[in-house]
Parts: C-alpha cells; sequence; structure tokens
C-alpha cells in the first residue's frame, strides 16, 4: 500500500485527497475522526455497488457505523431531479441527522448527485468522495461542484459543496472500461497543458493507455505510474480551485478546450464522449490561436501529438458554423463575449475576453477541412 496526501484548504472548507494503491479498505478508519454521528449513507450505482460495495460497507462497519446504501442505476440519464429526490428520501428515511454524512462511491454521475443531496439535506450534510473512474478521480470529486441534469440542460441544477475527504484508491480502476479510461485523459492532458512541461511530457511520453490495447478491463495498467499521474492532476485542480473556489476568476482556465468541446459534445448530441471533445475542443482552439498569432505552433504541435498517441480525436467532422451557433447559446457566455482561455506556453493559460465574430475566426482556422 503506498499513498500520496493532498491538502485542499479552501476558504469553506480544508481537507485532503488521499491518492494512492490499495487503500480502499482503510476507508473506515479515515472517515471516523471526520464525522460526529454514527450512520452513514452510501450513495452508488448498479455498476459501482457489486464490484467494491461490501469492502466499503465493511471498513466502515469496522469503525464502528451503521449503514445505509442507495444503488441507483448507472448512467448520466439517472443524474436527474427523480433520482436526487429518491435519494433525498432514503436519507430521510435512514435517519441521517445534520452530524452524519454521506460516502459517494462510484464516478462523477454518483459524486455529483449524491454531493448536491448532501449539499441540501438539511441545509448541507459531511459528504465523503471514493471517486471510482478515473475522471471522477482527477476532476468531478475534487473542488466542491455538485449538481444533477435538468431537461433544460446539463448540471443547471446545483451546489457548491467541499467534501470533507476525498480517498481515491487507482487500483479500483482495473474494472473500468478501457474506453472510459481513454476518454478521461482528454482532461489530463488538458492539465498537462496546465501545469507545465514536467507534466505534460510525463503523460505524453509512452501513454499510459497503450498496455490496454485490446483489451476488455484496465487490469493491465501500470497503477504506480497512475497513481503518480492522478495525484499529480488532483495537484492542479486543487491549486486552482483553492484560489478560486466558485470560478470567478482563475477557475476558469479548468475550461480549457470546453468551450468548443461543449459545443461538439452537443452537436454530437452526447454521442461522443467528454474527454474526446476537451481533447478535440484543445487541439482546434490552439491551433486557431496559433493561426492569430496567440500560441506558438510548436506548443499546439505537441499538444495535438499527444492528444493523437491516445487515440483521441485532434478534430471533428461537426462544421464551424455549428459550433459556432451553439456558442452563441453557452452558458459560461458573457455578454457578446466568450472568454477564451488561450495557451500562451505550456505551463501558462491566459484567460481572454474575445468577442463572439474573433472566437468564430478562431474556430474557423483552428478545424482542418
Ligand atoms: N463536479 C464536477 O466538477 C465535475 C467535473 C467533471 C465531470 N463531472 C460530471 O461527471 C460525470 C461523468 O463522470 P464519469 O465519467 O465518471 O461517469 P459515470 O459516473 O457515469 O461513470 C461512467 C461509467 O463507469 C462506471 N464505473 C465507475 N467506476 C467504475 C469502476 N471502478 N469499475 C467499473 N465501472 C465503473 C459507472 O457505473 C458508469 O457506468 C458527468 O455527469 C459530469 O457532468 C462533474
Amino acid at each position: 500500500m503506498s499513498e500520496e496526501i493532498i491538502q485542499v484548504p479552501t476558504s469553506s472548507r480544508a481537507y485532503d485527497v488521499i491518492c494512492g494503491r490499495g487503500i480502499l479498505d482503510t476507508l473506515g478508519e479515515r472517515v471516523r475522526p471526520l464525522v460526529k454521528g454514527s450512520t452513514l449513507l452510501i450513495v452508488t450505482d448498479s455498476h459501482v455497488w457489486p464490484l467494491y460495495g461490501e469492502r466499503v460497507a465493511d471498513s466502515l462497519r469496522n469503525a464502528g457505523f451503521a449503514i445505509s446504501i442507495f444503488a441507483f442505476e448507472a448512467g448520466e440519464a439517472r443524474k436527474n431531479l427523480q433520482t436526487y429526490a429518491t435519494c433525498l428520501e432514503v436519507m430521510a428515511q435512514s435517519g441521517l441527522t445534520r452530524d452524519d454524512a454521506v460516502i459517494a462511491l462510484g464516478g462523477g454521475v454518483v459524486g455529483d448527485l449524491a454531493g448536491f443531496a448532501a449539499a441540501t439535506y438539511m441545509r448541507g450534510i459531511t459528504v465523503v468522495q471514493v471517486p471510482t473512474s478515473l475522471l471522477a478521480m482527477v476532476d468531478s470529486s475534487v473542488g466542491g461542484k455538485t449538481a444533477v441534469d435538468l431537461q433544460g440542460g446539463k448540471n443547471l441544477a446545483g451546489a457548491f459543496l467541499q467534501p470533507a475527504l476525498v480517498l481515491e484508491d487507482v487500483e479500483t480502476l482495473a474494472t473500468l472500461s478501457p474506453a472510459l479510461l481513454t476518454d478521461a485523459f482528454g482532461e489530463i492532458i488538458k492539465h498537462g497543458v496546465l501545469a507545465g512541461p514536467a507534466l505534460f511530457n510525463a503523460i505524453a511520453d509512452h501513454p499510459l493507455t497503450a498496455p490496454l490495447f485490446g483489451a476488455a478491463d484496465c487490469a493491465a495498467l501500470d497503477f504506480d505510474r497512475m497513481a503518480t499521474i492522478v495525484a499529480a492532476n488532483v495537484r492542479v485542480k486543487r491549486d486552482v480551485v483553492v484560489i478560486d473556489e466558485r470560478e470567478s476568476g482563475i477557475r476558469q482556465t479548468l475550461n480549457l478546450g470546453h468551450t468548443i468541446g461543449h459545443a461538439i459534445e452537443a452537436a454530437s448530441n452526447y454521442t461522443l464522449g467528454h474527454g474526446a471533445c476537451v481533447a478535440a475542443g484543445l487541439a482546434i482552439l490552439s491551433r486557431g490561436a496559433t493561426a492569430l498569432g496567440l500560441t506558438p505552433a510548436p506548443v499546439t504541435r505537441a499538444i495535438a501529438r499527444c492528444i493523437d498517441a491516445y487515440g483521441l480525436p485532434t478534430n471533428t467532422t461537426v462544421g464551424a458554423e455549428a459550433i459556432i451557433e451553439r456558442l452563441r447559446m453557452d452558458k459560461k457566455r458573457h455578454g457578446s463575449n466568450v472568454n477564451a482561455v488561450i495557451v500562451r506556453f505550456l505551463g501558462e493559460v491566459e484567460v481572454r475576453p474575445m468577442e463572439i465574430g474573433q472566437f468564430a475566426e478562431l474556430v474557423r482556422a483552428g478545424i482542418v477541412s
């Protein structure tokens, strides 16, 4: 067992992200000092519960907790108000008080839904995040954003609630599908670009997904290397969220590649993976920014090479005009401006307000037709 502890001192709460191999069974002893009460609700989904549920429940019971379980059907389609309402009712039926806590065991869907339920039950109770997908480990479990989807759009109802603890056992990634694991590298490559050459090169040299070629699961991953990369990604996200917990300034840099990526994702009717869309968005953005003289060409080439090495897309078949049309509807748009996150160098980005017209020019220049 090996682990790294990353402290996240946000203004609303300071907490640890513990990242390592084979640490899942230590959850109970680590949660015990953080929760005054004696009852916990494990929120999980139908894929993750049979794989890791009993181990997690045993560890928590051994630490003296009474456990209730809410396992809903896996998938983004269930991250909705109905599942959220059921979760709240289960919390009430389980007799959870303000001193008790919710354990979110699963991917980003579970983390977002359980977090939002915890943020609103009795005006807010403790949540502990136990992410089991790569995306949840490097992104969604850290930073305190929680939400469910509405019919009107993704993540439209939500709240900020920093967890009391995040426990990440990279060995749980063994059972993930290689396609999902690979997709998460869209965000990981983005973090590499934000962090600078050391992390970027650690990701780009020898793709971590190479041993998974043709495999049915991720058991062949290099878990030691994976743990190092996951911890480094958590630090990148930590460094941003501790400065800007509520996304009013520097946290916008985490949206690198997302403005174009979201437009591609929506235009594909959400059939393309989020990470793949972010990767394509990042490649298109930096090519376009190079054409406008904002990003050095060698940086753009390095980004595209890295994305390509992970088998993720560097371009899109969605036309520039369709993307631009989507941007006009983007909820993160500010008046007639788009806050474009532009790569100056590896490790240096700039949030640059751009007129929609200028951003459209960048998009047109960035797409290879
Ligand atoms: N809160 C944030 O800051 C934030 C950031 C990024 C994404 N998100 C949200 O995260 C969600 C996507 O997260 P995701 O990609 O983890 O999706 P997910 O939670 O749907 O997980 C993907 C699939 O993998 C399964 N799974 C998870 N862990 C597994 C494991 N160890 N072994 C086998 N199967 C496993 C799940 O059951 C599911 O079928 C979206 O809803 C997105 O909006 C939130």
